[in-house]
């Protein structure tokens, strides 16, 4: 079990380091913008500021954590996998927004503590707004508590969806699921940002927000934000989630179940 003193210490310096590489992604964002490239697959983007945020975030933890394991999107493993402290880093979560000056992305740090995600850390730069959370001290927007919506029905809900890199060639690419939901709601959302998605269901400001082919950078700290915040995050059929498998359901909690039930019984 993890002291409330420790967890506070592991949140300080998650919030350093976003709040640090943020502030490196507006300076890209206004002047240095350059090297944008196809990572692999088709649409896939990686910029330099994706590269100087990850190193700014890694240099703050790693020199108060030395001994902590790390999963960053731009450069991998470091560390062992299993290890007790894995901190799953994304420096620049909605690079495609990003590389097209459509001013929605953030910093995301999750700490994963014995496999759970126990601190988050979400940093929109551009909106200077800062969600932050650590297992059993609650959830913050600008430091000020935040709790999920209390909506109570999918017709008077609004939903936020994301669609993975891989959708052209896959027929599993929530488009059926976007439509399905589309029509149960009052409305469903794609932002670009699966980490700003978590933090918007946090925050109260979208009610549910369900995605496939995540990666555990891009929802570890985001699940701290929503379950701390009152939330329920789950696999789509709402056993507990796997940051492995990529599937990831997260809503208030008089909605998660009926958001898991539409999402199963999507027609094909
Ligand atoms: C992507 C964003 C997007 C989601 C994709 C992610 P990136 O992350 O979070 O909203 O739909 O699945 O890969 O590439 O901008 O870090
Ligand atoms: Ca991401
Ligand atoms: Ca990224």
């Amino acid at each position: 079990m993890e002291t409330a003193d420790n967890l506070k210490n592991y949140l300080e310096i998650a919030t350093e380091a976003a709040l640090g590489a943020g502030s490196l992604l507006q300076q890209y964002y206004w002047g240095n913008l350059s090297h944008v490239e196809e990572k692999g697959r088709s649409g896939d983007l990686v910029t330099n500021a994706d590269r100087a945020s990850e190193a700014v975030i890694l240099e703050i933890i790693q020199r108060h954590f030395p001994d902590h394991s790390f999963l960053a999107e731009e450069s991998g493993q470091q560390g062992k996998a299993e290890a007790r402290y894995l901190w799953a880093i994304d420096p620049l979560d909605g690079t495609t927004n990003y590389a097209h000056q459509y001013p929605i992305y953030a910093v995301s740090i999750g700490l994963l503590i014995a496999g759970v995600p126990q601190v988050g850390v979400i940093y929109n730069p551009a909106r200077e707004e800062l969600f932050r959370a650590a297992n059993g001290l609650g959830a913050t927007y600008n430091r000020c508590p935040m709790q999920v919506s209390s909506t109570q029905q999918l017709e008077h809900s609004l939903l936020v969806t994301g669609f993975a890199y891989d959708r052209r060639e896959t027929q599993d690419n929530n488009y059926a699921e976007f439509c399905h939901l589309t029509n149960l709601t009052q409305g469903v959302r794609r932002s670009g940002s699966a980490a700003l998605d978590l933090a918007d269901v946090a925050a109260g400001r979208v009610d549910g927000y369900w995605e496939r082919g995540i990666s555990p950078w891009d929802i570890a700290a985001g699940i701290v934000l929503v379950e701390q915040a009152g939330g329920i995050v789950t696999a789509y059929d709402g056993s507990p989630i796997s940051l492995e498998q990529g599937r990831i359901v997260a809503a208030n909690p008089l909605l998660h179940q009926q958001l898991t039930q539409a999402l199963t019984n999507t027609p094909r």
